[in-house]
């Protein structure tokens, strides 16, 4: 009986766990944002705007229907700007400093702070690094295994500059279409998943 009375109580426990881990409806997010946000300038409010994928993707909470999918897929795709040049790898030390800088995009941010993509966060890259996320694939030897090969080439630089034409809802940041990384950022951290030289593919 005592046992029953337990397992009862811890049942109700339980229960009481999961309503309050419930998640609030989305006007009570925005309202805590914008609160968040009081004090920032304007054109940081601008940011807490969602554009129209990220609305799909934070009412459905990531989880797209299939026909939402094809429609964010479709509009992402045309968000992606080529480099001018033709040239999609640029410098891959320069691409190691910006894998593994993880500053930028706050409003408490020194001026003239450059960001980084913080992709160790979520990446492996190098293979001796010890330290690093694992919310992304390991990207080790990410050019070598692609035989350097030039569609995979594009398909990364895709991927980099905006996550959600390949995956729609991606956990992975759009960094080019959100202009946290510059084209130039973009093309020394491709070298370095790309460049034979690099310890990426060493
Ligand atoms: C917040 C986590 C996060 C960060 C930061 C991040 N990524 Fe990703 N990345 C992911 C996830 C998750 C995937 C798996 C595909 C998906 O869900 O979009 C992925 C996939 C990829 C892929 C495709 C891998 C494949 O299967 O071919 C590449 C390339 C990539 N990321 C490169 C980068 C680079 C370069 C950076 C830094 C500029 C970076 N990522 C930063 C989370 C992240």
């Amino acid at each position: 009986m005592l046992k029953l009375a337990i397992a009862l109580a811890a049942g109700v426990l339980l229960a009481g766990q999961a309503a309050a881990q419930e998640r609030p409806s989305q006007a009570v997010i925005d309202a805590y944002l914008h609160s968040t946000f009081g004090k920032a300038s304007p054109e940081w409010q601008a940011r807490i705007k969602p554009d129209e994928t990220l609305a799909i993707c934070n009412t459905m909470r990531n989880n797209p229907s299939s026909a939402q999918s094809d429609e964010i897929l479709k509009r992402e795709a045309t968000r992606v700007t080529y480099p001018a040049d033709g040239k999609f790898l640029g410098d891959w030390k320069k691409g190691y400093a910006v894998a593994n800088n993880g500053r930028g995009g706050q409003f408490s941010d020194p001026p003239g702070t450059v960001a980084g993509g913080n992709c160790f966060a979520c990446h492996q890259l190098d293979p001796k690094e010890v330290s690093y996320g694992t919310l992304g694939p390991s990207l080790t030897a990410y050019g070598k295994d692609r035989k350097y090969d030039a569609e995979s080439v594009k398909d990364a630089y895709i991927k980099i500059y905006n996550s959600m034409a390949v995956v729609p809802c991606s956990n992975m940041p759009r960094f080019g279409v959100n202009k946290v990384l510059s084209e130039a950022q973009i093309k020394d951290v491709m070298a370095y998943l790309f460049d034979p030289e690099s310890p990426v593919n060493k």
